[in-house]
């Protein structure tokens, strides 16, 4: 069994996860490597749901008998404990979504609707970069068509890397918004945030930014990050799907018009007009997701009661283990960078010229879960040249021996394909 320093006690740490138990195609364990698709949830999290289901359900901020008062508490609850999680001023800047796409496009829809100074109109720019998921590409793709606003991004380095060396020719005195991940889904990057937010703030853009693949598995400090704006999903991070999160500035949440409108968004409706009640509930119209909520706080309690460093710490030895044995693969060529520094727990590679579904296909014999595609980052592939990727994904159950499970399982598909 491989040791590594600074690994969590993964047996311990398992048990809390009945699917890893899991076998296919004949006995085979489940070797679960596609945590940046979705993580697996833990025991406390399956509870919590059911707790909710069997003893609490009822709408929230509606009822005034017993169990929807206690339905509204443990909703609220969640906000609380999202809103400690990632350190926010205020728990009224948590907006609870469906996930990080409904987050990034709510954001890019209040920009749209805005009044000055924060309109998006044909006199501005927008800020991407070409390593974005489509989440946080097509969203500004429709504002742009729709406002005129010029849609600008920065490319990419052959080693994976945001290439600032423009940054003052891409982040200009029109710039209006500038939105970027954290951590690349497909290629683990994790971007210098710091250089970013002081250009964008010099020009005095808003800045957004996609944590998606950051909040499972680092200290998520808004305060910190110096963001507008922040989302991230909860099916990533332990909890369950439908749940999503847009953190964002208080002052804007009060200036920035909602985008969905209906019930509990209003604080009064004529048949002429509305106004509307103070953030977060000015963007959560309609029933929210009430169970998913829940879930994300026992998420989150989860995560913190192991630590959030020692998570980092623990797939940081991971992804140096993991980094160093794919490379000694033949023929297989890593798309992002080749140190374990400044990168997160994802991995994307090919494999001489065999096709990353046949890749996937193969694994998925040996029980080896994988995701291959291109990731919902078609850009990237673009940019390197290659129609998609094989895609390893670490979190706090994985273990060196799965890093090895994925190396022996290579070496099968490269012998099936010869
Ligand atoms: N956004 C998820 C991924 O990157 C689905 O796999």
């Amino acid at each position: 069994m491989t040791i590594l320093p600074g690994l969590l006690d993964t047996e311990a740490i398992r048990k809390d996860f009945p699917i890893l138990d899991r076998t296919v195609h004949d006995g085979k364990k489940i070797v679960y490597l596609d945590s940046a698709a979705t993580s697996q949830k833990p025991r406390q999290v399956l509870d919590a749901l059911n707790e909710y289901y069997e003893r609490h359900n009822a709408n929230v901020h509606r009822g005034v008998y017993t169990i929807a008062e206690e339905a509204t508490a443990l909703y609220e609850g969640a906000r609380d404990k999202v809103a400690a999680f990632i350190n926010a001023p205020s728990r009224d800047e948590v907006i609870f979504t469906k996930n990080a796409s409904e987050s990034l496009n709510l954001v890019a829809n209040m920009l749209g609707w805005a009044d000055e100074p924060y309109r998006v109109d044909h006199d501005t720019e927008i800020v991407i970069t070409e390593m974005e998921h489509h989440s946080n590409i097509v969203p500004w793709q429709l504002l742009s068509q729709r406002t005129g606003a010029k849609l600008k991004w920065f490319g990419l380095t052959d080693d994976g890397r945001l290439d600032l060396s423009n940054i003052d020719e891409i982040i200009t005195e029109k710039t209006k918004v500038v939105s970027f991940v954290l951590v690349s889904n497909i290629m683990g990057t994790i971007n210098p945030v710091e250089t970013i937010v002081r250009r964008a703030q010099e020009v005095g853009a808003l800045v957004v930014i996609d944590a998606s693949q950051a909040a499972p598995h680092m200290v998520l400090d808004v305060q910190a990050l110096q963001a507008d704006f922040v989302a991230f999903t909860g099916h990533k991070m332990c909890g369950p799907t439908g749940i999503g999160v847009l953190w964002g500035r208080q002052e804007l949440l009060e200036d920035l018009p909602p985008f969905l409108g209906g019930g509990e968004m209003i604080e009064t409706v004529s048949m002429h007009s509305s106004t509307y009640a103070p953030a977060p509930h000015k963007f959560e119209a309609g029933t929210p997701p009430i169970a998913q909520a829940v879930g994300l706080g026992a998420a989150v309690d989860y995560l913190s009661a192991i630590g959030m460093e020692n998570i980092a710490r623990h797939e940081h030895a991971i992804t140096q283990y993991a980094v160093t044995r794919l490379q000694e693969v033949p023929d297989l060529r890593i798309i992002g960078p080749t140190t374990a520094e400044d990168r997160g727990a994802t991995i994307s590679f090919t494999l001489g010229d065999i096709h990353p579904h046949d890749v996937g296909q193969v694994l998925d014999e040996q029980g080896i879960a994988v995701r291959v595609g291109h990731h919902c980052a078609r850009p990237v592939c673009l940019r390197y040249g290659i129609p998609a990727t094989t895609r390893a994904s670490f979190y706090l159950y994985s273990t060196p021996g799965e890093v090895d499970a994925l190396v022996a399982g290579l070496e099968h598909v490269r012998n099936f394909f010869g």
